[in-house]
């Protein structure tokens, strides 16, 4: 090795270099370091016995997943909430954490459809029972929720028929059940509803959506009101590797600062495309939780406050060729399976969430082949609506 080859080593391959400035970034740095050093075998113990604060190893932990995960706590009420790689993660956590052979779970019965397969594919295949039922019918749910009854998993308005659940009767049957809550919050988000006011011990979140905002990230969040069972989800979480990396949790920070204002934004588009959407001839249907002409209008407007979210759906005259030609005629809206985003995107439940469904199936949700969904974003609403009305007019006509 030559001198200079050594120099290189000095320099260049040891780190050591982190500035130390007086003054202090405005924005939360990014922390990508797999690893984390300690002065000494001493420093390390007062870390992992909880004396000081520090890092060891990225999985078990980091700043930009501690940062995230602290600001949904703030939003949604709770503590030691954590961030998991996407919201599938979050809800496989809960599971993992809370079930073993022999529990039964009650569960909604139009949860997201990922939630679905791994209630009715992969819990039975570990000896675990599950039921389920029609949220929104509240006397029913609490009925399933018998004595035993370890987990409850529910969403409070449904995909995409945006039915409103009965979140009273379901809490207090799993309180007098001695069953854990668990609620998906994704779709109503804390500016709605926080359901922890309402009896949750546990809330899911897929932050990939409405909280992170912009399509770039992919991201779960989940807390328990219990301090044992929030440990307990932190031990499975690390365990089995769900800790998502830094620069994903520091994108979705980014995100959820300008959440509040997306949210009011895209919900008072929506009420309003869905007025307007209502009125147009190409039309059969409207589904909206606050219009009067909701199933579920009462308890939209109780337990939601009259919040109706950023979601609309409505059900176009005609079936697939007319969905079609109204997908292609909305070319600038896009065709793509997710919710949430800044720009308003379109769903076909038929072809993409439900499509494993069969035709009868879809029926008895009320979805057919006209039936499209609408995330809302925060488009101006006038270019929204002159763009639904010609779309609509021209696959309709
Ligand atoms: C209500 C709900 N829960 C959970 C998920 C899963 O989240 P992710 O796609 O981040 O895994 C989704 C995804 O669409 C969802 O809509």
């Amino acid at each position: 090795m030559t001198s200079s080859d050594k120099d290189i080593h000095r320099s260049v391959v040891r780190r050591g270099l982190t500035p130390r400035p007086a003054s202090a970034p405005v924005v939360t740095p990014i922390w990508p370091s797999a690893v984390w050093r300690s002065e000494d075998a001493d420093a390390l113990d007062d870390q992992y016995e909880g004396r000081t604060q520090g890092y060891a190893y990225a999985r078990e932990g980091h700043p930009n997943w501690h940062i995230l995960a602290e600001k949904i706590d703030w939003l949604e009420g709770a503590t030691g909430g954590l961030i998991t790689g996407s919201g599938m993660a979050a809800v496989g956590a809960v599971f993992l954490a809370t079930l073993k052979a022999g529990d039964r779970v009650v569960a909604g019965d139009q949860l997201y459809g990922r939630s679905l397969r791994l209630l009715k594919e992969e819990l039975p295949r570990m000896g675990v029972e599950v039921v389920f039922v029609d949220p929104t019918d509240g006397a029913a749910a609490a009925a399933a929720i018998t004595p035993g009854t370890r987990l409850v998993l529910v969403e409070v308005v449904s995909n995409p028929t945006l039915r409103v659940a009965d979140l009273g009767t379901i809490a207090a049957a799993c309180k007098e059940a001695g069953a854990l809550l668990a609620v998906d919050n994704t779709f109503t988000t804390p500016r709605i509803l926080k359901p922890f006011e309402h009896g949750a011990d546990i809330v899911i979140h897929s932050v990939t959506k409405l909280l992170a905002g912009h399509s770039d990230v992919t991201l779960g969040y989940v807390s328990a009101r219990d301090a044992e069972l929030a440990k307990r989800l932190e031990t499975v979480v690390v365990s089995y590797g769900m800790t998502p990396s830094a620069f994903d949790c520091w994108l979705a920070e980014r995100g959820l600062h300008s959440f509040d204002i997306r949210f009011e934004r895209a919900q008072a588009n929506a009420a309003a495309l869905a007025d307007h959407v209502a009125g147009l001839s190409g039309v059969a249907q409207v589904l909206y939780p606050t219009r009067p002409d909701h199933p579920d209008h009462n308890r939209a407007m109780s337990l939601l406050g009259g919040q109706g979210g950023a979601m609309v759906s409505f059900r176009l005259k005609g079936g697939r060729p007319e969905v079609n030609r109204f997908l292609r005629a909305a070319a600038n809206i896009p065709f793509a399976p997710t919710l949430g985003d800044i720009g308003t995107t379109l769903s076909h439940p038929a072809s993409s969430s439900h499509r494993a469904l069969t035709v009868e199936e879809r029926a008895g949700l009320g979805i057919d082949e006209g039936f499209i969904r609408v995330s809302v974003g925060i488009e101006d609403i006038g270019l929204l609506t002159g763009e639904f009305e010609a779309a609509i007019a021209e696959a309709t006509r």
